[in-house]
């Protein structure tokens, strides 16, 4: 083996950036549902977007997942501009790149739990059911495959999507209250499995108004009235890669440079993040 050889082995993989927002607004007549956000998250993140209702994190959201478009700014992923691309490449973006699990749910509701999440696999590639009944099963769900979502509860509908988004093996979850209609035992299956996919290396945005659900995440974001508000990093490890990959506090902008802590500035009414005491860190501590 060369000398040039050992030195690429020795190399440490370098960090990239995932998403990149810059300037981006959506305006609905006049309301800024998302007002001048700019955000990075580099690839393998875990995030928490928190806020108040109506504070812009579904926009947020829709448009990370290409399901929308902002009225203004830009949104690059892996580099490339969306507003670039054509419908069939960010279809092809939502198919192979993103999994997404809706506030609303959205299941075909003439089909069982399993059928959706082999619904998600026939857009995809390749059905196969096996696999998909073993996504069920990562959720819980294996007892109630059969059943069509009106036979379903609000948890368990949730659970299906959660199946359905990550069913494809997505680089990035985007989770939109993904436990809002969960119990406890539930809700620590899904964190369980949000842990297992972060140490997979996907990246995990996660909107929730739950404390316990936040702090697990590497970093928390709050949105109010559209704009970004506060920003925590809750592991310095993962803070450190962020600004090895050219990341920049959310805050950047919208304060003149100063970064505002979410721990130590007065909180906007509304944030439910990680800031009381005896929240466990990560649920590996619990
Ligand atoms: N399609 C739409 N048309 C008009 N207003 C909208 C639309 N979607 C969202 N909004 C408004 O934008 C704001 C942010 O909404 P949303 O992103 O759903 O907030 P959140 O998910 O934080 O509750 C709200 O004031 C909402 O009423
Ligand atoms: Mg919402």
């Amino acid at each position: 083996m060369t000398e040039g050889n050992d030195e690429r082995h020795t190399v440490q993989p370098q960090v990239q950036l995932l998403l990149d927002l810059e300037h981006v607004s959506k305006i609905y007549g006049d309301v800024h549902a998302l007002d001048d956000v700019s955000l990075q998250v580099n690839e393998g993140q875990w995030l928490a977007v928190v806020g108040s209702s109506g504070s812009g994190k579904t926009t947020l959201m829709n448009i990370l997942g290409c399901m929308d478009t902002p009225s203004q700014g830009s949104v690059r992923l892996s580099g490339k501009a969306l507003e670039d691309m054509s419908q069939s490449q960010l279809t092809d973006i939502r198919k192979d790149v993103i999994g997404l699990v809706f506030q609303k749910f959205y299941l075909v509701p003439h089909l069982t739990a399993l059928e959706n999440v082999m619904v998600a696999q026939y857009y995809h590639s390749v059905v196969d059911q096996d696999q998909a009944m073993r996504a069920l099963e990562r959720v819980g769900l294996v007892d109630r495959s059969h059943h069509l979502p009106s036979e379903l509860s609000g948890g368990e509908q949730q659970r299906v999507c959660i199946a359905r988004a990550l069913i494809n093996e997505p680089k990035l979850i985007l989770a939109d209250e993904p436990t809002g209609n969960l119990d406890e035992a539930n809700e620590k299956l899904v964190l369980e499995l949000f842990q297992q996919l972060h140490e997979q290396g996907t990246t995990l945005i996660v909107v929730t108004h739950d404390a316990l659900v936040a702090s697990c995440a590497q970093r928390e974001i709050m949105l109010s009235h559209g704009q970004l508000v506060g920003e925590h990093w809750n592991d310095d490890h993962a803070h450190q890669a962020y600004l090895a990959a050219g990341g920049r506090s959310a805050l950047a902008d919208v304060s003149g440079g100063i970064p505002v802590d979410l721990l130590t500035e007065d909180l906007p009414v509304g944030f439910t993040g990680s800031v009381e005491e005896g929240v466990p860190r990560s649920i590996s501590q619990q």
